[in-house]
């Protein structure tokens, strides 16, 4: 089905490939979303990062990364793995928390000296031990030496009868610190009864029994999706930044007993509390990032994959590196388009997240099977799509960042058939009119009025929608290239690509 022939590209010599046309037919990219990914072969196409590698061997265990970038993939193939590997698995995700009902169950922060962050990591402890022992003697069942014993009984005298839900759980615990914490009771008391509370007296004297349970099983808890139903309310905040504190506090009891947690990006800028713990705790954190080549990676496997589930014989494919793989599948822009092909076209277009890729190229895809019986794709399918494509993210990313800056979305409409590029004063001028209101934007109280235009340059660029030129006639870099970038000292700006056709941006020229 497939034909290799040998032809020059560059100075590299290159496989290029015909598809059989019947490969359009069935060629899919996936789903946006790991965990309707995983269960349609993700493990077969993963990309294992250096970054899974990490936090596959416990090194770090917190997961930072934006929307889309991959954050559920690393914890349902690492979940996957662990358990064919007989590990125990608990993955606790927002049918598990419900910030809503935290708001509506736990008194406020000055309803008394409550410190909530301290009560939520004491709570999350708590319910941490308590999920792993519970797994541990539901397979250990006969479990009698090593400790096993103790931690059935304590499973089965103090969590057998009532069979509380997850959050039912972490919520009890707060209850009882609340109770002392802002109840009616005599102040000595209240010292001694909330040391034992936090001290996790309950569960404390077991520790060492877990400890020897633990030298020969293994259990793996995962907390994912904490920003589902964010409502960057105090209870939410403490939520998280105690689940942390916990997270720390627990991996150090022993190395086959780990929790991780991912957050995102936004999440994290939207609590101060958990700024100076990340601090402190740097070397636990990974942040996920993508290049090019590693996109380009991860969409090569999906074509081979679903090739090959379809019964094709791909073993030119598995041959052919992933440039020629993306190249049977998309056919080249015009001359002059684009400085990579459609690829460099594509991902350009990107914030270089999977998500975004998976999804540009599916719709292109989808477009072309319409038009034409043939692979590749021809760009004006590309094309085509571009638009749609273009306008979902523009909301999606607005969206994003709606607790922190909500209007966003009327801001970003600001640039609306203007050049893309800025010379700095121009820009500067724009954002003093948006944060003098001369400009009108919607919803935008909260952060806009009398914002420092480099302060506003700074939100613009962190969130995609600008790019920055760091030096004269370099690229133009966006903060999914690169970290830090001394902002204040670039001269000229561009609105992303991938904003262009939903903002009526005319392309650029190089
Ligand atoms: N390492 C990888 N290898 C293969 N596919 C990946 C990888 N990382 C992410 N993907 C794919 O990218 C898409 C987005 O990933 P995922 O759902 O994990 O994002 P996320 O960070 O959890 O996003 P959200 O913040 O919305 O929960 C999914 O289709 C996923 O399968
Ligand atoms: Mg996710």
């Amino acid at each position: 089905m497939t034909k290799p022939s040998a032809t020059d590209s560059g100075n590299r010599p290159m496989a290029k490939l015909t598809l059989s046309p019947k490969i359009l037919d069935v060629l899919d990219f996936g789903t946006p979303s790991a965990e309707r990914d995983i269960s349609r072969g993700l493990e077969k196409y993963f990309v294992e990062s250096p970054a899974y590698q990490r936090v596959r061997t416990g090194a770090k265990t917190i997961l930072m990364g934006n929307r889309g970038s991959g954050k559920s993939a690393i914890f349902k193939v690492l979940a996957k793995r662990e358990r064919a590997a007989g590990s125990h698995v608990i993955e606790l995700s927002p049918e598990d928390y419900s910030y809503e009902l935290l708001n509506a169950t736990m008194a406020a922060e000055d309803a008394g000296s409550w410190a909530k962050q301290g009560a939520y990591a004491a709570a999350w402890k708590y319910l941490i031990y308590v999920l792993v022992m519970k797994a541990l003697a539901r397979k250990g069942m006969r479990l009698t030496k090593g400790g096993g014993r103790e931690i059935h009984k304590y499973v089965r005298d103090s969590h057998g009868a009532q069979q509380l839900g997850t959050l039912s759980l972490l919520m009890s615990y707060l209850k009882r610190l609340e109770a002392v914490k802002i109840g009616p009771i005599e102040a000595g008391l209240r010292t001694r009864e909330l040391d034992r509370l936090y001290k996790l007296e309950e569960i404390q004297n077991l520790l060492p029994a877990l400890q020897n349970v633990l030298e020969s099983q293994r259990v793996v808890v995962l907390v994912d999706e904490l920003d589902r139903g964010w409502d960057s309310s105090e209870d939410a905040k403490a939520f998280v930044s105690g689940l942390f504190q916990a997270c720390v506090s627990v991996n150090a009891l022993h190395r086959n007993l780990r929790v991780y947690m991912s957050l995102r990006q936004e999440l994290y800028d939207d609590i101060p509390a958990l700024y100076e713990d990340a601090q402190k705790h740097r070397d636990l954190v990974e942040k996920i990032s993508w290049s090019e080549e590693s996109l380009l990676e991860l969409i090569a496997k999906r074509i081979r994959y679903s090739a090959h589930e379809k019964g094709f014989d791909v073993e030119a494919l598995e041959r052919a590196g992933d440039r020629a793989c993306w190249s049977a599948v998309f056919a080249p822009p015009p001359p002059g388009m684009a400085r990579d092909g459609s690829f460099g076209y594509m991902v350009d277009r990107t914030l270089y997240r999977p998500r975004e890729l998976i999804q540009f190229c599916s719709e292109a895809l989808d477009l072309a099977r319409g038009r034409t019986s043939r692979l590749p794709v021809p760009y004006s399918a590309i094309e085509r799509s571009e638009y749609g494509y273009s306008a979902e993210r523009t909301k999606d990313i607005a969206a994003e960042y709606r607790s922190q800056y909500p209007g966003l979305l009327s801001v970003f409409e600001v640039f609306r058939s203007h050049p893309h590029t800025f010379e700095r004063a121009e820009l500067e001028m724009l954002c003093l009119e948006l944060a003098f209101g001369d400009i009108p934007t919607r919803g935008t109280q909260s952060w806009l009025p009398l914002r420092e235009p480099n302060d506003l340059i700074e939100i613009l660029w962190r969130s995609g929608l600008l790019t920055a030129q760091a030096v004269d006639n370099g690229r133009f870099l966006g903060s999914h290239q690169v970290q830090h970038l001394n902002l204040a000292a670039v001269r000229r700006f561009r609105v992303h690509e991938m904003f262009h056709a939903s903002l009526g941006i005319v392309p650029a020229n190089g």
